[in-house]
């Protein structure tokens, strides 16, 4: 057992994007779309786009880099580095990559997808470790480029997503900081949301044939997950606060996945949370998936309107369906 034992504390956050953005406005040279229909129901004004040369791991080690110097950790004290994605530059992983690219010899690295539930998952799973007593110090980081499987002639998908990476560092704590927490999922509604794997036949010797295949650009049935999340995101969140013993009152800020503005706020009045306590940086960057939450996080942790102590309510939905929220209190 660890001297600072085993409570948690979230003590640094940092985000990374490319500086490459497309607007609305561009966007309806693309596609049969206006700036109008975008903002009006989405709240997206413009997305920043990773070029084809980017790399996922890169982007992500930039972000946890920022998170690391936050927590006054050096990358060599890291003992576990969580990476959720759902778009790795390898399919074998891609967390191993962002450890060499931070030096950081001494951890171990593994990535999980869950969508755009990664990050809230990865809280979970992170804090697993912290509890137990295995671990000190924990990256986790959320990234996507999910604009390498967007379908650029789908103007019903192609709107939304956005790239970028988020990062947050989970020490070992006296106080327990992160208060409650609760996860679901719903595969039989997989269909609703999905990047697939699409086999083509390839015969290798005759008689057997295996699959060589690709990933199909993602699909979505917009109003099914829009009614999905609006239902199930205020039920999880309140499950969260109950195990977490804290009330909707007692809440200062509502951390939720970045989808569509119009979602944020349904949730929020669901819940009856005043909108000032909503963050929302959607008009920016779009719908990053896994990196959302850390990204807008760790904007108002910068500006300051996150101080230690704050009490944030967080919660990530999406493919899977997947859905889950977490309560904490920022800082040590
Ligand atoms: N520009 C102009 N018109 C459009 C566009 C567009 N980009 N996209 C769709 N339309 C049209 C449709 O074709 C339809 O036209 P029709 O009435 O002639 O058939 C009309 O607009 C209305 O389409 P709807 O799909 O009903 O539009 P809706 O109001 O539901 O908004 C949206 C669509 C924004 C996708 C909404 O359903 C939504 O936000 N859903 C949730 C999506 C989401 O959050 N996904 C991500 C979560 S999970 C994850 O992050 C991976």
């Amino acid at each position: 057992m660890n001297q600072l034992g085993t409570g948690i504390a979230i003590t640094g956050s940092g985000s990374a994007a490319s500086e490459v953005t497309l607007d609305n406005h561009q966007l309806s040279q693309i596609v049969d779309t206006s700036d109008e229909w975008i903002t009006s129901r989405t709240g997206i004004q413009k997305r920043h786009l990773m070029d084809a040369q980017g790399s996922l791991s890169e982007m992500a080690a930039t972000a946890a880099h920022s998170a690391i110097a936050m927590a006054g950790i050096a990358p060599e004290d890291l003992d576990l580095i969580i990476l959720a994605t759902s778009t790795p530059d390898d399919l074998f992983g891609s967390a191993n990559q962002v450890q060499a690219h931070l030096g950081a010899s001494k951890a171990v690295a593994f990535d999980i997808t869950a969508a755009c539930s990664g990050f809230v998952f990865g809280l979970a799973t992170a804090s697993q470790f912290i509890r137990t007593g295995l671990y000190q110090n924990v990256l986790l980081i959320g990234a996507d480029i999910l604009s390498r499987w967007v379908d650029w002639s789908d103007r019903s998908t192609c709107v939304l997503f956005g790239d970028g990476a988020g990062a947050v560092v989970l020490q070992a704590n006296q106080s327990d900081r992160l208060l409650g927490f609760a996860l679901c999922s719903d595969g039989t509604q997989n269909s609703c949301l999905q990047l697939a794997y699409e086999p083509q036949d390839q015969e290798i010797v005759k008689g057997l044939t295996v699959a060589k295949g690709t990933y199909q650009p993602i699909t979505m049935s917009g109003k099914e997950v829009y009614r999905f999340a609006v239902q199930k995101v205020p039920e999880v969140i309140e499950k969260a606060l109950f195990r977490a013993d804290i009330t909707t009152e007692q809440v200062d800020w509502l951390v939720l996945h970045q989808a569509n503005q119009r979602i944020l706020d349904a949730v929020a009045q669901r819940l009856n949370i005043p909108k000032h306590k909503v963050l929302s940086n959607l008009a920016q960057y779009g719908n990053t998936s896994a990196a959302s939450i850390p990204i807008v996080l760790d904007e108002a942790v910068r500006l300051e309107k996150i101080k230690s102590g704050d009490i944030i309510v967080t919660s990530g939905f999406g493919a899977g369906l997947t859905w889950g929220a977490a309560v904490f209190k920022w800082g040590r």
